[in-house]
């Protein structure tokens, strides 16, 4: 798979104002932590990109080979003139599949906070469905989104894919699963695509592969902060370690500071000691039952899910509850 997400420019939408807030209130608390959603600058999305090509990082593969077995059953179910509506498009190359299963989706509005990619994967989706209208929507998913008003009355077809849902805590996610609700209406269905459960010693090299692609992708944070926040993080100072909390089902991201060490961010100085973890991400991985009950407390009733020959990860289909 080839994808060319090429970014000129930062886009992400929150301010300069919005990261320092964040980025301090982050590292001042007793756990030291960033909030994920830093991770998407320019370099990052690039490094992203990488990680899901990784032979270590098996989700995106997973999904992929599920979704082309299971979109034409999707596609039956589908109304004509549906509208599929993605949260988190990014380079929006698993669309491609249900687009082309799926001649009844008649509009597309991917939703991004990436500029670019949504300007790419609108050029792109032109060529290879011409028929197909595409309105693009610049939001952060997980806010407030406002769909085109003249799709307000046709069936909504919802796509959220990526195990994206597990960089969210439960309750986090139960709100997510709510706005989706809120966004489609009604008639709606939302296909969502979710990693499953499984050994250690398949998860961990997929958050910690050999060529060190995670690594860096998790290290760009502080490479962000230094350039964008006047930060004095010292790389050579700190790794990145992917844990596995086999209770909770889920993986911890962290960069570990490797001495006793003092960083300033914009004049606030923070004390490291040796050993002493950022926390960076969660990702969390679900058994069917365990993401359908956190659908339905959301108004969501599965209709159908699929988890491929092979059992890595799941596809879940859901219709509005009412
Ligand atoms: N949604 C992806 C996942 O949980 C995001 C991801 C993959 C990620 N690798 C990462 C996030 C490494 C942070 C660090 O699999």
């Amino acid at each position: 798979m080839t994808v060319t997400t090429q970014r000129s420019q930062p886009e992400i939408d929150h301010s300069t104002h919005r990261f320092e807030t964040d980025i301090l209130a982050g590292l001042g608390q007793p756990q030291k932590s960033i909030p994920c959603q830093y991770f998407y600058d320019e370099a990052g999305s690039l490094l992203f990109e990488q990680i899901t090509e990784l032979p270590e990082y098996y989700p995106t593969r997973a999904e992929l080979s599920i979704l082309k077995s299971c979109a034409s059953v999707i596609a039956e179910k589908t109304e004509p003139g549906t509208a599929l509506v993605e949260f988190g498009s990014g380079s929006s190359i698993k669309t491609d599949i249900l687009l082309a299963a799926c001649p009844a989706i008649e509009h597309y509005v991917p939703i991004d906070v990436s500029q670019t990619s949504l300007e790419l994967a609108k050029e792109r989706l032109a060529l290879a469905f011409p028929t197909l209208r595409v309105d693009p929507v610049l939001g952060d998913f997980s806010g407030l989104v406002t769909l085109p008003v003249d799709l307000k009355d046709v069936p909504k077809l919802g796509f959220f894919p990526g195990s994206t849902i597990g960089n969210f805590g439960h309750e986090a996610a139960v709100c997510l699963l709510a706005g989706f609700r809120d966004v489609l209406g009604g008639r709606s269905r939302l296909i969502v695509g979710a990693d499953l459960r499984k050994s250690p010693l398949i998860l961990i090299p997929a958050y910690n592969d050999a060529a060190g692609v995670t690594a860096a992708f998790n290290l760009n944070l502080l490479v962000r902060i230094n350039r964008e926040l006047g930060g004095s993080f010292q790389l050579e100072n700190f790794k990145h370690l992917a844990t596995y909390d086999d209770v909770a089902g889920r993986i911890n991201m962290w960069l570990v500071s490797t001495a006793r060490q003092t960083v300033s961010v914009r004049g606030h100085v923070f004390q490291f000691e040796a050993g002493e973890r950022i926390h960076t991400e969660i990702s969390q991985k679900y058994g069917v039952a365990e993401l359908q009950g956190l659908a339905a407390q959301a108004g969501w009733t599965a209709t159908a899910v699929w988890t491929g020959t092979e059992g890595l990860f799941s596809v879940h289909e859901f219709v509005c509850a009412s």
